[in-house]
């Protein structure tokens, strides 16, 4: 666990959680409240996938009902795709903002890349760099 003033970087060994009786583990970026690191303010939950090509897929992105609005979910954001710029990888996620969340389209007006109708979304922070064929059979895996 790597702890850079208020963000807190946890690795699935350092962040289980069990379902259905088994421990799953999943990567966790979590804004806190500085003077109360026990308190959050916005976190996301990710896991890395290895084929059809390297990525992360977003499960969570949450921010704290009374710390809505002060960019923190931005800012949790801006840590992911910069992790996603160091490792090289893809990310996918599935857009679960509902329409009368004032946040709707944020992955968008991000950079996010929409695939499909059922809100599926890549970031890719190597255009050009995989084959079509290759990107196809990747995207074709959540689409
Ligand atoms: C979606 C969610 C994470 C956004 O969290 P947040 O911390 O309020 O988001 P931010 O303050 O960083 O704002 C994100 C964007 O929404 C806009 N926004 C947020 N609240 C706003 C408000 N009250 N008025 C106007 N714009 C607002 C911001 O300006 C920002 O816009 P930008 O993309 O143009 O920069 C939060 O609403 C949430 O937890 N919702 C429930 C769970 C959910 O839907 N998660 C997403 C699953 S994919």
């Amino acid at each position: 666990m790597e702890n850079i003033s208020n963000i807190i970087y946890k690795k699935p060994e350092d962040n289980l959680e069990e379902i259905r009786g088994k421990k799953v583990g999943s990567h966790e970026i979590t804004i806190v409240d500085p003077d109360n690191p026990e308190n959050w303010r916005s976190k996301v939950n990710f896991e890395y996938v290895s084929r059809p090509l390297p990525h992360y897929y977003l499960h969570t992105l949450d921010t704290d009902l009374a710390e809505r609005g002060q960019r923190y979910a931005s800012k949790v954001m801006d840590e992911f795709e910069a992790l996603l710029h160091k490792t090289k990888r893809l990310g996918f996620l599935e857009d679960g903002i509902e329409l009368n969340d004032p946040a709707y389209g944020m992955y968008e007006r991000r950079g996010w890349r929409k695939l499909d109708e059922h809100g599926i979304y890549m970031f890719d922070p190597r255009p050009g760099h995989y084959s079509e064929p290759a990107m196809q059979e990747m995207i074709n895996r959540y689409t």
